[in-house]
């Protein structure tokens, strides 16, 4: 959600904290702000909107020349003799807690002055604790949670700000990614964190701290994740990371299996684009080692570890939000159909609040790309506090996710920038169809189906192929469509969620109304909204549903609405009901949304630009929800 990049080094901090605010701003981007210490003064500048005002702010407030442009040298060096190092803070919002405005961005800071920090996540009891520092005569500038944490900082403050650090900690409920500085004690930058990310990049003679590895990747690879309780106090020649008792532990120093040029856009237009593109080798990635064909067999090294408990598995119970909640409804038809074994799927958002009856046959399946989204985490600790076996489909190694749950299988697709996810949701039904493999071949699955299954998988990268040949296709459909102000799309079956992850492309990056509906449902209510200015999607491959398809097609047909349809190649027959065809290679049943939703997520994105919009980032979303 809003991201976060901290700085102590010998390196000049405004060019690190600034790149590092870029690549983070797909998380939140309604303002932003730094602050950057000498051991003297604090530099800051906070600005509305995206990271280039702040960047022209910087500029205008800069005391240098020539002023900052990106990239070069800034200095605002420790004072010789001082033997400090240069520090900084910088964060990218997405607000919660009052406007997006230039007072309420970060940092923020005590009366002094001398106190600045960064924080993601919610202070719960922040009013009670405002109020009392009210009392006491402090002065609040902003309408945030975050800045009573500055306050209480100054109010405990004894001369050791990792000290009073701790003291604070204890007084606040709720969760933080944080990252503060006295200016007083110019030689160290502290970090904490209780639900939401941080980790800490270890380069040579400088120490990033980010709220997502991607703003760390160009200056190392060595990376230390911080712990739910944990506080780190940072300082130019060594860390020390102390547990919620106040014990020091040895943390492990990971590496970092991302590059930089998985993180940028290689020639595209826009991350969208080249995530979409990039899917023949994302399926790949997320299938490579991790089936032996002639056996019928998957084999998820991450599982491993687990393989009893899998045996004995009873039912499924797959928790997820937005594109992933809509993979893991695929999912459920997958494991039901072929492992036999009984699935649900619930909202993440729904699952943590209500009281799901669970028993320890039962296993909690948590599928999250960013493996940070906080109603998902908050899902899945609820099912570990019931004593089940969790398990993760998840991207980001070494998320909070990753580390939660029992067990899992990571993606592996690279960084997903774009915050409308496409790679992610066909990875996700790739690893699904694995594991409904390795569940089925357990239970009743023949080793004719499981094969069937691999097989048919091997080739879908080939078939994904074929259909992004097509995207000038779908783009002159999407010219034909784009000012249309509503759109239905629909879906049976296995296609049924393919439905609702088109209509939600729709709606994240075109701000078009759109609603995804299982065909059949379509007669029941939505279908007195169709005429001639509202269009339908069908995604209606040659399955087991196709005629139902067909006739649902016809009653639309039969108000006057047009009908845009998926089908499959050699499908002529579609044409006399549909006013224009997509048309996808045929495959198993089970396998088509992999293939279905790509010509969608081509066409969300062709509307997008045609209507001129921020199609990476959108307004009023987030990659990664890290909050309520
Ligand atoms: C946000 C994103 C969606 C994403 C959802 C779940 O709402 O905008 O694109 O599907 O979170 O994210 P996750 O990282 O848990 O898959």
């Amino acid at each position: 959600m809003c991201g976060i990049v901290g700085y102590i080094g010998e390196n000049d901090a405004l060019p690190i904290l600034i790149d590092g605010l870029k690549r983070l701003e797909y998380r939140g981007y309604d303002s932003s702000g730094i602050a950057v210490c000498d051991g003297d003064k604090v530099f800051s500048v906070k600005a509305v909107g995206k990271i280039a005002e702040l960047e022209k702010k910087i500029n205008e407030k800069n005391p240098l020349n020539p002023p900052f442009e990106g990239g070069q040298k800034i200095t605002l060096l420790p004072k010789e003799g001082e033997g400090g190092f240069n520090i900084g803070i910088a964060h990218t919002r997405w607000a919660t807690h009052g406007a997006p405005t230039e007072i309420n961005a970060h940092p923020h800071h005590d009366c002094t002055g001398k106190i600045w920090l960064v924080h993601n996540g919610i202070i719960e009891n922040y009013q009670q604790l405002k109020n009392h520092l009210l009392e006491k005569g402090h002065k609040f500038i902003s309408e945030t949670d975050t800045e009573v944490i500055a306050h209480l900082l100054e109010d405990l403050y004894d001369d050791n700000i990792t000290e009073t650090l701790k003291k604070v900690l204890k007084l606040v409920k709720g969760t933080y990614g944080l990252v503060a500085f006295h200016n007083d004690e110019p030689n160290k930058i502290l970090v904490a964190k209780e639900g939401s990310p941080l980790v800490i990049g270890l380069g040579e003679n400088e120490t990033i701290i980010a709220s997502d590895v991607s703003a760390i990747l160009r200056y190392t690879k060595q990376v230390i994740y911080l712990d739910d309780g944990e506080i780190a106090e940072i300082k130019g020649d060594g860390i020390k990371i102390y547990d919620a008792n106040d014990s020091e532990v040895d943390k492990k120093v990971n590496e970092i299996e991302w590059d930089m040029t998985q993180a940028e856009k290689q020639g595209y237009p826009h991350f969208m684009l080249k995530e979409i593109f990039e899917q023949p080798e994302t399926i790949i990635n997320s299938m490579r080692g991790r089936y032996i064909v002639e056996e019928g067999k998957a084999k998820l090294g991450g599982l491993d570890n687990i393989a009893d408990k899998i045996r004995d598995i009873e039912k499924i119970i797959i928790v997820a939000c937005g594109t992933a909640k809509h993979a893991g409804l695929v999912g459920e038809y997958m494991l039901e159909e072929y492992a036999g074994i009984p699935t649900e799927i619930e909202y993440a958002s729904e699952f943590r609040y209500r009281q799901p009856v669970i028993d320890k046959k039962t296993a909690v399946l948590v599928l999250s790309q960013s493996g940070e989204t906080a109603d998902t985490l908050a899902a899945l600790k609820e099912a570990k506090g019931k004593g089940v076996l969790t398990l993760g489909i998840v991207n980001v190694v070494g998320s909070s996710i990753a580390r939660e749950t029992d067990a899992g299988v990571y993606n592996h697709i690279g960084p997903e920038i774009a915050v409308a996810s496409t790679k992610a949701f066909t990875s996700q039904l790739t690893i699904l169809a694995l594991l409904t493999v390795l569940l089925g071949r357990q239970r009743n699955m023949s080793l004719v189906t499981g094969k069937r299954i691999i097989e048919e998988l091997q080739v879908l990268p080939e078939k994904i192929k074929k259909i992004l040949d097509t995207n000038e296709n779908i783009k002159k459909i999407s010219e034909k469509y784009f000012s249309m102000k509503n759109f239905a799309y629909l879906g049976r079956k296995y296609n049924n969620p393919v439905a609702q992850e088109g209509a939600l492309k729709l709606k994240e990056i075109s701000y078009i109304h759109a609603e995804g509906f299982a065909g059949g449902e379509m007669k029941h209510g939505p279908i007195a909204m169709i005429d001639e200015n509202f269009p339908s999607f069908f995604i209606s491959p040659r399955d087991s549903v196709y005629e139902k398809n067909i006739s649902n097609m016809q009653e639309i047909k039969a108000r006057n609405g047009k009908i845009i349809a998926i089908a499959t190649e050699g499908d002529e027959k579609i044409k006399e009901t549909a006013n224009d065809v997509i048309y996808i290679p045929k495959s198993l049943e089970m396998l088509t949304p992999i293939l279905a939703s790509i010509p969608l997520q081509l066409f969300a994105y062709h509307v997008a630009v045609l209507k001129g919009l921020d199609v990476d980032k959108p307004r009023n979303l987030a990659k990664s929800v890290t909050v309520e």
